[in-house]
């Protein structure tokens, strides 16, 4: 089964088995009557924010479960109850026709419904967390179903208790947002405002998703046309003495403040200063316009790429003594 599909990176790679069910149902029964020949499994959504690094032994799973339902509406806010097979863009557009808010700085996001909960989502200010109520899952030891609150999913910057406790435990299967009917805009984040300006400074949902989509397009290439997985890294997160230290070397130095202790610096930015905007080894390369984001420049394999991400993470090492670490999950054996 080839995974081309299945990963944004474009890696040619198949898996010994593939199954997608249409419901819960359907995702149980495969889990209780599962042989030792289907093991180990691994879960896709669009595959946004994987490499595989070689072929796959197992089975790897995709949900086909679908659906958008209003599960409570009141005055203030309307909760969706949201199928993990869903398009995670086609949610946030329809949020934004029926005019309710803050999925739209989430817009353009590649990747299904599903992947929000695990890997909480995030950009421009609003993080899936901001939406989350509750991340309804099945159990792939039992079968079992379970429901978890906001709280219990231990969510963080791009972490969740499924990508860390629980890592391949539970398998999501709705998602239920809180959307509020009443603006709650984040303009904050980098040239939201500069670009809305441009616009004509007229404020609206429909709008701000417009610039938002406008953004992204104008730096992350689009996975269609040339493999990625978006951010490559993560953002470190680095105690405010060590960042301070860095700002008198660097006072241009772009950052963020996580709380009294902790600064976030952008990885993009490191890379960019070591030189690697726009450069390649083999045909792996780091995306012209976003350092961050590595790209696959035709037929490249993952161990090109792993190769690519090993040199960077050792030239920031060397250059800001900050060892940055993938965002992107790393699936297979090196060869
Ligand atoms: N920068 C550079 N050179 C670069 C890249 C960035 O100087 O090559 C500078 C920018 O000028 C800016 C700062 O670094 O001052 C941050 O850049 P940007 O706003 O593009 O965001 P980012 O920190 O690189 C993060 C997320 C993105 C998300 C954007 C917007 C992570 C790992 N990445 O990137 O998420 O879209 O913020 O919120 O947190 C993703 O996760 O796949 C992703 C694309």
């Amino acid at each position: 089964y080839s995974l081309l599909p299945y990963n944004t990176f474009g890696m040619d790679v198949k898996a010994a088995r593939f199954v997608e069910y249409e419901s819960v149902d359907e995702l149980r029964g495969f889990l209780i009557g599962r042989q030792e020949k289907d093991a180990p499994l691994l879960h896709v959504g669009r595959g946004s924010n994987l490499l595989f690094v070689s072929d796959y032994p197992g089975t790897v799973l995709h949900s086909g479960i679908k659906g958008i339902q209003v599960v409570q509406d009141t005055e203030e806010f309307v909760d969706l109850r949201v199928g993990a097979g869903e398009v995670w863009d086609n949610l946030v557009d329809y949020t934004v026709r029926k005019g309710w808010y803050g999925a739209e700085n989430l817009s353009l996001i590649p990747g299904e419904v599903g992947a929000s909960a695990v890997q909480n989502i995030g950009a421009y200010g609003v993080e899936a967390k901001d939406l989350i109520v509750a991340v309804e899952t099945v159990a792939v030891e039992t079968g079992a179903l379970r429901v978890f609150t906001n709280e219990e999913c231990h969510y963080a910057y791009r972490e969740s208790i499924f990508k860390k406790e629980l890592k391949g435990k539970y398998i999501v299967t709705y998602v239920t947002y809180r959307l509020q009917k009443k603006p709650v805009y984040h303009l904050d984040y980098g040239n939201i405002r500069s670009e809305l300006q441009k616009e004509g400074g007229e404020l609206s949902l429909a709008g701000l998703r417009q610039i938002i989509i406008h953004i992204r397009e104008a730096k992350l290439p689009d996975p269609e046309k040339i493999g990625n997985a978006g951010s490559f890294f993560m953002n470190p997160i680095v105690p405010v003495q060590q960042f301070e230290e860095l700002l008198k070397m660097y006072p241009e130095m772009p950052h963020y403040k996580v709380d009294e202790a902790r600064v976030k610096i952008p990885a993009g930015w490191m890379i960019d200063r070591c030189g690697w905007k726009g450069k390649h080894l083999g045909r792996a390369g780091v995306h012209d316009k976003q350092a961050l984001v590595l790209v696959n420049l035709g037929g490249a394999t993952g161990a090109e790429v792993v190769r690519l991400a090993e040199a960077i993470v050792r030239s920031v090492k060397e250059k800001f003594g900050i060892t940055i670490c993938p965002e992107v999950n790393f699936i297979g054996e090196k060869q």
